[in-house]
């Protein structure tokens, strides 16, 4: 079944229930960038930490990291993204928009590449107002910053002040020494965690002793200047990613691509996602990365068609082998049982939190009649769900209330839980279940008599009678190991 959430009742969803913002929107947004609210914190953290259950926490021969965001601007020299990590961006003359020119080029293709004629490199032509684009221009994705205390603006715009009325030699001189002094504090904000990983392999394969084959896991931010960010979280100039660095031998290196692939499909049916809305796509030669062997990519049928959650690379020994040329220490692995030092090859398992927790979210929505209403229910795993148990007194009768919050701070240390008194017990059920939690628990006047309350299962909306004696151990039993 395909997923039933539109891209807009999506972003409503994310907006009205508090999963995520817009950035700085009391200023108007800034694009591409993105807040999580209480509720998106809670089911990011949630995919993070189901993430690392997987690949680190269960595993022998995994690790974890966390790396510095910035880095040596030269990591950057190396691993080639000075060189290449570029887009070629077009402008339209007539309505200023602004393209990729190789997206143009897959969605919008000239006539004469429809009839098979060699197709011009990029469309010429703007697909919104027909008016004339300008030539493709090459645009670096990584978002530039300056280290220590240098204010590019202010440095430029006194020396412009100075040079006023001085010869254009000395002009040209000072303007050369300025752009030396900006080089030199120029860094950038990583694009990928992966560098992080790669740089730290020795410190860390010695540290932590481990023999190949074995990985290093690490989440966190990444930042790309996207040309055309959109289709909402999807493709974000700040955003999360997922990393894995498997380091083994060259020669064992397919047979671990393929064991990571099975991986990391496994995880995401592991934690729900439908079968028919993930699919294995193998990368065509032209469309690998500048490192990359071999590449697959698991997509997700997202509103707008097939698209990349995550990629699993084979980065062959690419990376360490830059990394030592240009640093001057040798970044290999003593291989005690032939006495050799061999440059491991690579298998990168890189997911986007944003995509996956796009994917999660959509995957779950359901819509279903439930006596002449339709009923809005998020059937999240029990580990993904932002609240994992509601609190819910039948009314705010005066006897009520003091139990009610006796349960609430009774399951506060074990749970993520929401105390909601509002409005009908129906219409709590019916919030409850649009944001995924898997359990209510309801005090009503019977609770007063019997010590005990009801548990009301989110996706059956069964319920059964539990002693508050009791109730910890019950809803653990049910939600499962987190
Ligand atoms: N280290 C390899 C690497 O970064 P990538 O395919 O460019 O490879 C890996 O990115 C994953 O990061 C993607 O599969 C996607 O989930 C996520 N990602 C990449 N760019 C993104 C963006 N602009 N916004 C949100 N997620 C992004």
């Amino acid at each position: 079944m395909a997923p039933k959430l539109t891209m807009d009742k999506f972003v409503s969803l994310c907006k009205r229930r508090g999963f995520v913002f817009q950035g700085s929107e009391i200023y108007g947004g800034i694009g591409g960038f993105w807040d999580y609210g209480p509720l998106g914190v809670e089911l990011k953290n949630n995919i993070k930490r189901a993430w690392w259950k997987a690949v680190v926490q269960e595993r022998p021969d995994m690790v974890g990291l966390d790396a510095a965001i910035v880095m040596n601007p030269r990591v950057w020299v190396a691993s080639g993204h000075v060189e290449t990590f570029a887009d070629p961006m077009v402008d339209c003359k007539s309505c200023k928009r602004r393209f990729r020119a190789d997206e143009l080029a897959r969605e919008h293709p000239e006539p004469e590449a429809a009839h098979g004629h060699a197709p011009p490199a990029y469309p010429t032509r703007c697909p919104e107002c027909g008016g004339e684009l300008t030539a493709p221009r090459m645009f670096n994705l990584m978002f530039r910053t300056y280290v220590g205390p240098i204010d590019v603006e202010a440095e430029f715009t006194r020396a412009i002040q100075e040079l006023q009325g001085e010869d254009w030699e000395r002009a040209s001189a000072r303007i050369r020494d300025l752009k030396d002094e900006l080089d030199r504090a120029t860094a950038y904000l990583r694009p990928e965690t992966a560098q992080g990983i790669f740089v730290n392999f020795d410190n860390v394969q010695t540290t932590s002793r481990k023999k190949l084959p074995f990985g290093i896991a690490q989440i966190g931010k990444a930042f790309r200047n996207e040309v055309t960010p959109g289709n909402f979280i999807f493709r974000d100039r700040e955003f999360e990613q997922m990393e894995i660095e498997f380091f083994c031998r060259p020669g064992t290196d397919e047979e671990w691509h393929r064991h990571w692939v099975e991986e990391r499909y496994s995880w995401y049916r592991r934690y729900g996602i439908r079968e028919e809305n993930l699919r294995v796509r193998r990368l065509e030669p032209d469309e690998l990365a500048h490192y990359a062997k071999d590449t697959y990519e698991i997509e997700y049928l997202f509103p707008m068609g097939w698209s990349e959650l995550e990629g699993i690379a084979n980065r062959t020994d690419f990376d360490l082998r830059r990394h030592s040329e240009y640093s001057g220490r040798q970044l290999t692995y003593f291989d005690d049982e032939t006495g050799e030092h061999i440059v491991p090859y690579v298998i990168e398992p890189s997911a986007g939190v944003d995509r996956c927790f796009m994917a999660f979210m959509m995957d779950a929505y359901d819509e279903e009649e439930v006596r002449g209403e339709t009923r809005a229910v998020l059937r999240l795993h029990p580990a993904l769900a932002p609240v994992k148990v509601a609190v819910l007194p039948l009314s705010r009768h005066e006897d009520l209330v003091p139990v009610a919050r006796r349960v609430w701070d009774l399951l506060r240390p074990h749970f993520m839980t929401q105390y909601d008194d509002a409005q009908s017990i129906g219409r709590r059920y019916r919030r409850q279940d649009e944001i995924g939690t898997p359990y209510c628990v309801t005090i009503d006047f019977d609770t007063l008599q019997d010590e005990a309350v009801t548990i009301r299962d989110r996706d059956s909306m069964a319920q059964v009678r539990v002693p508050i004696a009791n109730l910890v151990s019950a809803l653990k039993e049910r939600l499962g190991d987190p």
